[in-house]
């Protein structure tokens, strides 16, 4: 059973699943649901009740990091058990995403070429060589990772991406899987009122999920999305036109593009960072400073650094690093970003941490009137770290 009814919102370009296909989706979605809020607590049961007073007893002290929690934590059957589903859900949630589209894709490749009108733009680079971090893995499982084209024109990485990402964030980042742009968007807004950007980048964009609410905000600004995938720029142009959003999108490596100095008033990633190894990262911030004009905004959103955490929280969070294919994650959540924002021009006066609420869950509270002027009741919050120029 679903914890949320809501469902992913159609656009031109949405692979149609039959009614088997979406049966297979949904329950996927709720086998996800039901291991996040049944499953997942009783990690923590374990961890205070069997795994902690165990290494208590043993080193007369309680763990200190979460490389000693993981010590013990993986030997734990209830983590075991976990950790062993959610990796499965995983697996399935990407084949199931993958059915539709394989069966319709010549359709597929014809729509995408016949979306038009809003005015975006659709620049590829077939000489552009794909980052080693991406080709040598198949980041978070999804197969043959966001480049791997298998036909001519192909689109299946965006089209399977699109549809995974609603059912692996069960609904939570809204309709239109936005909620880290709108998030974004919305701090950017209450924290930067003075900024009006005639120029905005978005790197690392997949198939544009946060670049849209970019283009909304600002209709007036000429906004850019770029990733060095062909497939899911495709996609992301067509689905950006059906949606009357206006974006130009090119294929470009973040870490140097071929824009000019000093040409954005914002640049922003959302969950570019800890798909990128330490050394492109550095990259990415010196060509970020490169891009910015004087005065200009960078803005990068991610889930929580570990230095804050609590050592079985960091435990959980790196989860991802050795089961889901993210072999960078950890080292982003360790990164001491002012520092690096330093080395790479920027003054580390002007470089912020914050966490931001939850765009979508602040809107869903306040409809149901949970929403009582700062409380929005437990919902979500977003890593941003970002410098001014
Ligand atoms: C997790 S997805 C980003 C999701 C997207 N920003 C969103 O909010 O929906 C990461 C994307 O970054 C792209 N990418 C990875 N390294 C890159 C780089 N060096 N330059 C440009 N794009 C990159 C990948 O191809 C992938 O599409």
């Amino acid at each position: 059973m679903q914890t949320s009814e809501l469902e992913q919102n159609k656009h031109g370009v949405l692979p149609e699943p039959t009614h088997d296909e979406l049966a297979r989706q949904q329950f996927v979605r709720s086998f996800k649901e039901h291991l996040v809020a049944q499953v997942h607590p009783g990690n923590r049961l374990a961890y205070e009740h069997r795994v902690k007073p165990d290494f208590v007893e043993e080193h007369n002290r309680e763990p200190e990091t979460r490389f000693e929690v993981r010590d013990v934590m993986t030997k734990d059957p209830h983590y075991r058990m976990f950790s062993s589903l959610l990796r499965t859900s995983q697996e399935m949630m990407w084949s199931a995403s993958q059915k539709p589209v394989q069966r319709e894709l010549d359709k597929l490749i014809e729509k995408t070429k016949g979306t038009g009108g809003a005015g975006g733009t659709l620049r590829l680079d077939p000489d552009l060589e794909i980052p080693r971090y991406h080709q040598a893995v198949d980041i978070h499982c999804q197969p043959g990772g966001y480049h791997t084209e298998i036909t001519e024109d192909d689109v299946a990485p965006g089209a399977i991406y699109d549809r995974a990402v609603f059912i692996y964030a069960m609904g939570q980042m809204g309709p239109d899987n936005a909620d880290m742009g709108s998030s974004a968007v919305a701090w950017i807004r209450e924290n930067h009122p003075g900024l009006k950007p005639a120029r905005i980048l978005d790197m690392g964009c997949a198939v544009g999920h946060s670049t849209v609410p970019y283009a909304e905000a600002w209709p007036g600004a000429e906004v850019h999305g770029i990733d060095v995938a062909a497939p899911m720029l495709r996609y992301a142009h067509a689905r950006a036109e059906s949606l009357g959003a206006t974006v130009h999108y090119s294929q470009q490596n973040a870490e140097k593009t071929n824009f000019e100095d000093a040409s954005f008033d914002l640049i922003v990633s959302h969950i570019l960072l800890h798909e990128t190894s330490e050394k492109a990262i550095h990259n990415i911030i010196a060509e970020c400073h490169r891009l910015l004009k004087p005065g200009g905004l960078m803005v990068h959103a991610e889930t929580p650094p570990y230095k804050n955490l609590e050592p079985f929280d960091a435990f959980m969070l790196d989860w991802d690093t050795r089961n889901n294919n993210e072999p960078f994650w950890a080292r982003s959540h360790e990164i001491d970003y002012v520092e690096l924002s330093r080395k790479e021009g920027f003054d580390g006066d002007k470089v912020f941490e914050v966490m931001a609420p939850s765009a979508y869950q602040i809107a869903q509270a306040r409809r149901s009137k949970v929403f009582q002027g700062g409380d929005f009741g437990g919902g979500g919050l977003w890593f941003l770290y970002g410098a001014e120029k």
